[in-house]
């Protein structure tokens, strides 16, 4: 992802979230030496993205999304793939993440990705209010 990706990436996540990132955000992902981040392409329109913060040995996967109409051709599945080899190139050795409890696709995706559930954050969520599962793969 580049500054001139963002217009794009913003658009997407509004239309997939409840509670989109600001433009500051994306701005921090692409300007940021901690964050690395990632977009799927094809016929020149954005059609995923993934941010993933690291700090020392483990980092955080802050956000991943494919447009709707894309979804289920391996696109998430590339991305985060993408997403781990510069984690591991960087000497990264955990990747953890939060999910929405209800959110059964995204759990069938991290599961498959090699996931694991450690934990439940209560009410971490918001719009609607929802717990979050804690979930982190070793790398
Ligand atoms: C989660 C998400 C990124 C997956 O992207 P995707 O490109 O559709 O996923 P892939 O096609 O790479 O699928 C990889 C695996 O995930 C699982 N999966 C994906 N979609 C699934 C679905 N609808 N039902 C069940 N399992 C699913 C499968 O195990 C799949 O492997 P398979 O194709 O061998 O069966 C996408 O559904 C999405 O953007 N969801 C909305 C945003 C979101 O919830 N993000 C995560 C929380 S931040």
């Amino acid at each position: 992802m580049t500054e001139a990706d963002i217009a794009e990436v913003l658009e997407l996540d509004r239309k997939i979230f409840s509670t989109p990132w600001s433009e500051d955000n994306f701005e921090s992902a692409v300007s940021l030496s901690y964050y690395s981040s990632m977009v799927a392409v094809e016929n020149n329109e954005i059609c995923g993205f993934v941010v993933c913060r690291q700090l020392f040995e483990s980092a955080d996967l802050d956000i991943i999304a494919v447009a709707s109409e894309q979804r289920k051709k391996g696109l998430g599945r590339l991305l985060l793939e993408k997403e781990i080899e510069l984690l591991c190139e960087n000497e990264c050795e955990k990747l953890f993440l939060e999910v929405r409890e209800s959110n059964e696709v995204a759990l069938k995706f991290y599961e498959g990705m090699g996931f694991t559930q450690i934990d439940v954050r209560k009410d971490y969520y918001d719009k609607p209010v929802e717990n979050a599962f804690i979930m982190v793969k070793e790398l």
